[in-house]
């Protein structure tokens, strides 16, 4: 009899562990220990900008790419490098916002703001996104502060808006600086990049290739240039306050007295001309004088003015402009300086026994909540001496205990946790005894 052959053992692949899903790049979390800092800042741009007229806006992540092509500048490095763009199943072609400005022109176009009375004044703290190279102080997701003032052109905006960027950052413990200039209109700014495009034309041979492409695309970006190699170039190129038409000087020069008024230290900076293409006569960015060269080097803040901006999306001509700060560089000075405050611990600890027990102390925790006093509770845990132990590790001032028996009599076991006494009371007056024990 032909014996049946044996089927080969199958082998079973051996089953993979799953892999954690990496964060994507250039991505953070803000983890819990973090959040006192960023709930500081948050507060902070909310008390400034509301203390100087400015009323809350948000708008959309996502916007048409083509407010950025057209409000930023097809040429500068946001646009052309760093935009995640992308098209829908719809068709739309879109972008996460690399910046607030253009969208906020957008919306102050779109909802006819310009019928309110001038100058309207709006600030947003709101995630942007870069698809930039990720660094320290550089990520893909960063989250900005800013404060645009539309429909006047006055110098004492420009100003206010420094002061307003000045005292974030001051109030907040950082100790900055601000770099000014002034890049006047547009036709006084095409006559100097004329100027600017024959020098270093003349020094061409000297320039890294990057630099050589700014001359043909951007050639103001030259004067941003960290290359060493053209710092004495830069120092004898000509200076864009010697191609300033006579309306321009005289707004930066009241922008300037208005800054020595307020006692605003600033650093004039014939070399700041600011990444985006929309500004016109001022440009600033601040600097925290910080020890840690990285902190230092790169700007917390920027700003301008954009005079132009309305009118290039659409709307009508309209005097503009505005700052934001980067909460993230911000956030990274704050932490390498101070130590984050303690996070609020509640004075009262829920303590439950047995399942009679945990449903009491369950409609216990919410009378409280209700009443505005926090308490903490371990409603998962079973065992009395564990929740007393996370009461004392959060440095609640009272226990209310209740197990089967409290549950029977109606009471509720208030401990003071400090000196270990005990005593019954009512559970219907527990929000009062709390209350009274609590303002003592
Ligand atoms: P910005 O200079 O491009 O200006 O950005 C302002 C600030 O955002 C910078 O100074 C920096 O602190 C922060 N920032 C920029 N990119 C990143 C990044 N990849 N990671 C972390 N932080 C970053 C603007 O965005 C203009 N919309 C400002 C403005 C408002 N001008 C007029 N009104």
């Amino acid at each position: 009899m032909p014996t049946a052959k044996k089927p080969a053992a199958k082998e079973t692949p051996a089953k993979k562990a799953p892999q954690p899903v990496a964060q994507v790049r250039g991505m953070r979390d803000t983890l819990p220990e973090d959040q006192p800092l960023w709930d500081a800042m948050r507060a902070k741009a909310k008390e400034l900008s509301s203390a100087y007229g400015f009323e809350r806006i948000d708008t959309p992540v996502l916007e048409e790419t083509s407010l950025f092509v057209r409000g930023v500048g097809k040429q500068t490095d946001v646009v052309e490098k760093e935009l995640y763009n992308f098209e829908t199943s719809g068709g739309e072609t879109v972008s996460l916002r690399p910046e607030g400005t253009a969208p906020i022109v957008r919306a102050y176009i779109q909802h006819g703001m310009f019928n309110q009375p001038q100058p309207v004044k709006l600030w947003y703290v709101a995630p942007m996104f870069r698809h930039d190279r990720p660094q320290h102080g550089r990520y893909r997701q960063f989250q900005q502060f800013g404060c645009e003032v539309l429909g006047d052109g006055g110098a004492v905006i420009d100003a206010q808006l420094i002061v307003i960027g000045y005292l974030f950052l001051k109030e907040l413990g950082i100790d900055a600086t601000v770099q000014i200039n002034s890049i006047g209109t547009a036709e006084s700014r095409a006559n100097y990049r004329n100027a600017l495009v024959s020098y270093f034309r003349t020094k061409r041979n000297r320039l890294s290739e990057e630099d050589k492409k700014r001359l043909l695309k951007n050639p103001l970006r030259i004067l941003d240039s960290k290359d060493p190699a053209i710092q004495d170039l830069k120092a004898e190129a000509p200076q864009i306050v010697d191609w300033l038409d006579e309306e321009s000087k005289t707004h930066f020069m009241h922008v300037l007295e208005y800054l020595d008024e307020l006692g605003v230290p600033y650093q004039l900076n014939p070399y700041l001309v600011r990444g985006l293409d929309y500004y016109t006569k001022t440009v600033f960015e601040f600097y925290a004088n910080s020890q840690d060269q990285e902190l230092a080097q790169s700007s917390v803040g920027g700003g301008g003015r954009f005079d132009g901006l309305t009118e290039l999306l659409g709307g009508r001509p309209t005097a503009a402009a505005g700052f934001a700060m980067g909460m993230d560089r911000v956030f990274n000075l704050m932490k390498a300086t101070r130590t984050a405050p303690e996070p609020k611990q509640s004075d009262i600890f829920v303590a439950h026994l047995g399942e009679q027990g945990r449903k009491r102390a369950l409609a216990v925790f919410e009378e409280l909540r209700k009443a505005g006093i926090s308490s903490g509770e371990a409603f998962g845990k079973e065992s009395i001496k564990g929740q007393m132990e996370l009461a004392n590790r959060r440095k609640a001032k009272f226990a209310v205990i209740i197990g089967q028996k409290e549950v029977l009599d109606g009471t509720a076991i208030i401990r003071d946790m400090d000196a270990g006494t005990q005593e019954i009371v009512d559970v219907r007056k527990i929000v009062h005894e709390l209350q009274k024990k609590l303002s003592k």
